[in-house]
């Protein structure tokens, strides 16, 4: 290989320069260069392209057989990836500290190296520290091999002596190439390292788990191409002082996005909890006011989930609107809409919201739960406990179909709920056994129905 050569690239134009400097002198931007690797012309000796016509196929005649997976011994993990692990994917699992990105990966690589050898590279606690942490855990520990290194080339070569067929690095911030000469968790080692570790895991179809650190505003640090590398993309989301942990796919090369699988922390590691609703749905046995319960769906399946709404009188000249798991302008929105074909004024009113668990709900089938929660609030009137409401509301008052309706229905007769308000067109010919449906196509009729 050619010697490789250090130089500046810029990240807005890709304009390379041979000095760093504050300002790129080809479009201008400021503290876009930083260092990336250049390695000699034509690396592989070839001069003239000759092209190469076997080398194209139609897509029928591409032979396809299932994609090789094996499962992480985790149900709800297995979920989150589309059904198991796939041979030579990069997985990147982000969150914030402390939210169980460690525990979580060193659960899985303790179950998964009974049957298949796993590798476990970490750049930020000692070989003791994890040892514990697996004890204390009762995880077995026999197969699991461990390793302190943070030298990029280094894991490799052991990587292709020891063959593993699912490794972690734990965290690729901590990870440095010795190409580079910035310091670990710049923008140019994540990027070089993590390639590196690519091009590794396609090579030898080890599967490979990445853990990424979140900024404070919630973005993966380091560059955001990492998302960009990789195969699938997870999100640790929850409060790390409370008790859930979420686990959401943001990208899936192979499988559904936005699929959620539902953990708990314990003193005993991450348990899974394989019926959601259950959990999120622990609630007082007394109707409240402000209480209602909807049905989320996410990825693949539906889930209950209770939206609780705060109003009160309002001392301020800009009313205060306030949203924990759901969207802030999406209330704004619902309030005017509230006021103009409903006819309740919101104006002198502080109106704050909260989805129970800290689960995020960013589909609009909350429109019509986050509505009955506000109303109810208002007029301090609890809504009746086994009320279920779920549907979109238009900007002319209007109420429009979700997706899935006969699903989030059925879990929500599994639940024991008895009357459900819904859009017309989500009301199916036979309503599931226990559940009276009411049908709904305007929002004048839902606030009717409501305290029925
Ligand atoms: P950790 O997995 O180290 O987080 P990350 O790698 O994402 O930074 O986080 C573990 C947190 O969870 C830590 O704050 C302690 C807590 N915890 C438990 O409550 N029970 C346990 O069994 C373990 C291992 C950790
Ligand atoms: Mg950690």
């Amino acid at each position: 290989m050619a010697k490789a050569k250090r130089m500046y690239g810029c990240t807005e134009c890709g304009a390379t320069f041979p000095k760093w400097a504050g300002q790129c002198g080809e479009c201008g931007a400021w503290n876009t260069l930083v260092e990336t690797v250049v390695e000699g012309a034509t690396p592989s000796g070839r001069t003239g392209w000759a092209g190469d016509k076997a080398n194209i196929k139609t897509l029928a005649e591409v032979s396809v057989e299932e994609i090789p997976r094996f499962s992480t011994a985790s149900s709800e993990l297995d979920r989150v990836l589309g059904g198991g692990l796939v041979d030579g994917s990069v997985v990147l699992i982000g969150g914030d500290p402390g939210i169980g990105k460690s525990t979580i990966l060193l659960q899985t690589l303790c179950n998964v190296a009974q049957r298949l050898p796993a590798l476990y590279v970490t750049g930020e606690e000692s070989q003791q520290q994890v040892a514990m942490r697996a004890r204390r855990l009762d995880l077995p520990q026999d197969k699991l091999k461990v390793m302190t290194e943070t030298c990029i080339e280094s894991i490799i070569a052991t990587a292709r002596q020891e063959k593993p067929k699912v490794m972690v690095i734990d965290s690729i911030q901590t990870i440095f190439t010795e190409q580079l000469q910035s310091a670990p968790g710049g923008v140019a080692q994540v990027r070089e390292s993590a390639a590196l570790l690519v091009r590794f895991a396609k090579q030898s179809g080890t599967a490979i788990f990445l853990v990424g650190h979140v900024t404070k505003e919630g973005a993966l640090a380091g560059p955001r191409v990492l998302e960009h590398m990789v195969d699938t993309v997870l999100y640790f989301e929850g409060e790390s002082d409370g008790r859930l942990r979420l686990l959401r796919a943001v990208k899936n090369r192979f499988g559904a996005v936005n699929e959620l699988g539902v953990f708990a922390m314990t003193d005993k590691g991450l348990k899974e909890v394989s019926n959601p609703s259950a959990i999120f749905l622990t609630r007082a046995q007394e109707a409240v006011p402000g209480s209602v319960v909807m049905a989320t769906w996410e990825g693949s399946r539906p889930m209950l989930v209770e939206v609780q709404a705060l109003v009160d009188t309002s001392h301020l000249g800009n009313p205060r609107r306030v949203t924990l798991g759901l969207d802030q302008n999406r209330l704004a929105m619902l309030l005017a809409v509230l006021h103009r074909h409903g006819g309740i004024p919101t104006y002198d009113q502080d109106v704050f919201l909260n989805v129970v668990g800290g689960v995020k709900v960013l589909e609009t089938a909350s429109d019509l739960a986050l509505m009955a929660a506000v109303i109810s609030s208002l007029r301090n009137r609890p809504l009746q406990h086994d009320l279920l409401v779920f549907g979109e509301i238009g900007l002319s008052g209007e109420i429009r179909p979700v997706p899935s309706g006969q699903e989030r229905l059925k879990e929500a007769a599994k639940h024991g709920f008895k009357r459900a308000i819904v859009p017309k067109g989500n009301a199916p010919k036979e309503a599931p056994a226990g559940l009276q449906i009411v049908a709904v196509t305007r929002l004048e009729q839902a606030l009717d129905a409501l305290f029925e």
